[in-house]
C-alpha cells in the first residue's frame, strides 16, 4: 500500500505492524529524514510532490490521510488525486481521509487559514469513472472537528480512466 502524504510515517508503522508491505512518500524531506530514523526500513520512503510521483507500480491501497486540504491550489489539488487514482491496482481502493464541508467556500476565504476545505462533489468531479464504494464520516470530539473518509474503488471498468 502507499501511504501518500506520510509525514513522520505515523500511520505508515502502523500499518507495517500490522503487515503490510507500505511504501509512504511526502513532499518534506525533512518529514521523511525522521521518518527513516525513526521507523526504519519496514517501510520504502519517497520524496515527491503527489502529482509528480511515478513509482513505476501500483498500489492495492492508497491512502492519503488529512493531505489533499493542505493542497489549497485547485489544480495541484486536482493533479494529485488523479494521480493518486491513477496509482491504484484495479481491483484496489484508494482512501482519502479529508474534512469536507457542505457547501463550497469561495476560494479568497482559505487564505487566512492556509487549508482549502472541499465538498464531496469536489472529488467525484474529478473521478467519474470510480465508484465512491463508502463515505463515513465521524467526530473527534477532543478537537472538536468532523474527519471524512472517502473510499473510492477501482474496477476494470475504469482502469483506463484517472
Ligand atoms: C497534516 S500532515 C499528515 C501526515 C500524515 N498523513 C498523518 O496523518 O500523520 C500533511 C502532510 O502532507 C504533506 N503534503 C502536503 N502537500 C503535499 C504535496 N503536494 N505533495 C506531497 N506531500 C504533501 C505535508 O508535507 C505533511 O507531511
Amino acid at each position: 500500500m502507499l501511504d501518500a502524504g506520510c509525514g513522520n510515517g505515523w500511520f505508515s508503522a502502523r500499518a507495517a505492524d500490522m503487515g503490510f508491505e507500505v511504501e509512504g512518500v511526502d513532499f518534506s524531506a525533512e518529514a521523511i529524514d525522521t521518518a527513516r530514523r525513526t521507523i526504519g526500513s519496514k517501510v520504502q520512503w519517497h520524496v515527491s510532490e503527489l502529482r509528480e510521483f511515478r513509482p513505476g507500480r501500483r498500489y492495492a491501497i492508497v491512502m492519503c490521510i488529512d493531505v489533499l486540504f493542505h493542497v489549497v491550489d485547485d489544480e495541484l489539488w486536482e493533479e494529485s488525486v488523479r494521480n493518486l487514482a491513477s496509482l491504484s491496482a484495479v481491483g484496489g481502493h484508494l482512501l482519502i481521509q479529508e474534512q469536507l464541508t457542505e457547501q463550497r467556500i469561495p476560494i479568497g476565504d482559505h487564505s487566512r487559514t492556509h487549508v482549502r476545505w472541499r465538498v464531496k462533489q469536489d472529488y467525484l468531479d474529478v473521478l467519474p469513472a470510480w465508484r465512491l464504494a463508502e463515505h463515513h464520516k465521524y467526530a473527534l470530539p477532543a478537537q472538536r472537528v468532523e474527519k471524512d473518509i472517502l473510499l473510492f474503488a477501482r474496477s476494470a471498468k475504469n482502469s483506463q480512466s484517472a
